[in-house]
């Protein structure tokens, strides 16, 4: 589907081995239909050559600022003008530098500078260089005005080393510029989302939790807030940041957990529940450490409450969305869990053998309505959690046909 018909993106291309990913970037947005102008730093034709991305994007590629064929063709000022979006894919940690500062030296950041079109960028550099200060003080600034910053991805870096600074891979990026463009289809609307694990205390240093990283919910909060939505995020124990502008609200106890969504959910449109809440807690806490005297000792449990099912059980509930994470028999739990909690959609995602999905970057969902069933497939937790909002937006307005179209 040629989802970005009639957008214009100007993609800038900066020194870093990871331009080469760019030339995919390039193929994937004009496959969706928009139009590409390329401009690429002095640095980034090091590493990849101009003619590439002039052959796929069907236009000569933009790079000298004093180029004198651009008093006919476009200058830096109609480049700036004609943009709906400029894409800076990869950033250097230098171009994000001169972003940060206003600098312009070269026709990228001149061009960035004269420009109204959104920003976005997807930073690449070695992990050391991501993690500087410095660079952390010029995305904060970035950040603060609205540039949106995508990436960077962990794991193994053309340097060798291991760590933060991969930029994100070419349908990750586009599945980003996509989601730009359908932003405001959830304009207006309210919608909670539960996250992370949650931790019942037995004494004031132990406690019973499981593995959740957090990273689904936190990764739906910020694509359904990409989506217009007004999020409030219920999150328990994790080490994220909360997405931008999404407010959240920290709890540690299922109890809590169910306290915190019960006191927001009045007027809530859409209720995510992708939290892994702890089924029981111990019957009570002890005000002091539990000595290790007795050879067994035995953990009295109560149930907590089901607070996807609570919610579900309302009044005027609002548009329910559940999580079935399996060991076994996925779909035919899943769907279990679908009918008896009494929700409209669950999200059924393995949680066994290498594919599990607790504390991974990835997952693989399938979800499952009275309809049947969507396969997801597998990618990366971000480009899912985009989809799934594309999934929910779809259903939650077959269910309430009040969107203007
Ligand atoms: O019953 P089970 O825990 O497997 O159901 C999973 C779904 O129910 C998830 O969406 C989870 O967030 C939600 N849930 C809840 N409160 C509980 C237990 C699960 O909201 N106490």
């Amino acid at each position: 589907m040629k989802e970005l018909a009639g957008k214009k993106i100007l993609l800038g291309i900066t020194g870093g081995i990871a331009a080469y990913k760019s030339a995919v970037l390039c193929r994937e947005l004009m496959r969706l239909g928009a139009e590409v102008r390329v401009i690429m730093t002095a640095a980034a034709t090091q590493f990849i050559t101009p003619l590439t991305l002039q052959a796929l994007s069907g236009h000569p590629v933009h790079s000298d600022l004093f180029a004198a064929e651009n008093e006919d063709a476009m200058g830096h000022i109609e480049l700036a003008r004609w943009a709906d979006r400029i894409l800076i894919a990869p950033a250097s940690a230098q171009t994000i530098s001169k972003l940060a500062h206003g600098e312009a030296d070269n026709l990228l950041t001149t061009t960035g500078l004269a420009s109204d079109a959104s920003l976005m960028i997807a930073p690449a550099m070695n992990n050391v260089m991501w993690r500087d200060v410095a660079t952390q003080e010029n995305i904060k600034l970035l950040r603060a005005r609205d540039v949106l910053i995508l990436g960077p991805a962990s794991g193994d870096q053309a340097c060798g080393e291991t760590g933060p600074g991969r930029m994100l891979e070419a349908d990750e990026i586009s599945e980003y510029v996509l989601q730009q463009f359908q932003a405001q289809s959830l304009k207006g609307k309210r919608v909670i989302v539960t996250a992370g694990p949650t931790w019942e205390a037995i004494d004031p240093v132990r406690g019973l939790t499981n593995h959740s990283s957090g990273k689904m919910g936190y990764a739906l909060a910020g694509a359904l807030h990409d989506a217009g939505a007004n999020v409030t995020l219920i999150s328990g124990p994790t080490a994220l940041h909360p997405p931008r502008s999404v407010p959240c609200i920290h709890i540690t106890s299922a109890q809590e957990m169910s306290d915190a969504v019960m006191e927001n959910i009045t007027g809530c449109d859409i209720f995510v529940a992708v939290a892994a809440v702890a089924d029981y807690r111990p019957v009570s806490s002890t005000e002091q450490k539990i000595k290790k005297t007795a050879e067994t000792l035995t953990l009295k449990l109560v149930r907590n409450p089901d607070i996807l099912a609570m919610v579900a059980a309302l009044e005027k509930p609002p548009f329910t969305v559940g999580f079935a994470a399996e060991t076994e028999n996925l779909i035919d739990h899943a769907k279990e869990k679908l009918a008896a909690k009494k929700i409209d959609l669950i999200a059924a995602n393995p949680v066994s053998g290498d594919n599990s999905a607790f504390n991974s970057e990835s997952n693989e969902l399938s979800l499952i309505d009275s309809n049947g069933i969507t396969h997801l497939g597998r990618c990366s937790k971000s480009i899912l959690a985009h989809k799934l909002t594309k999934e929910i937006v779809r259903r939650y307005y077959e269910t309430h046909p009040t969107k203007d179209t």
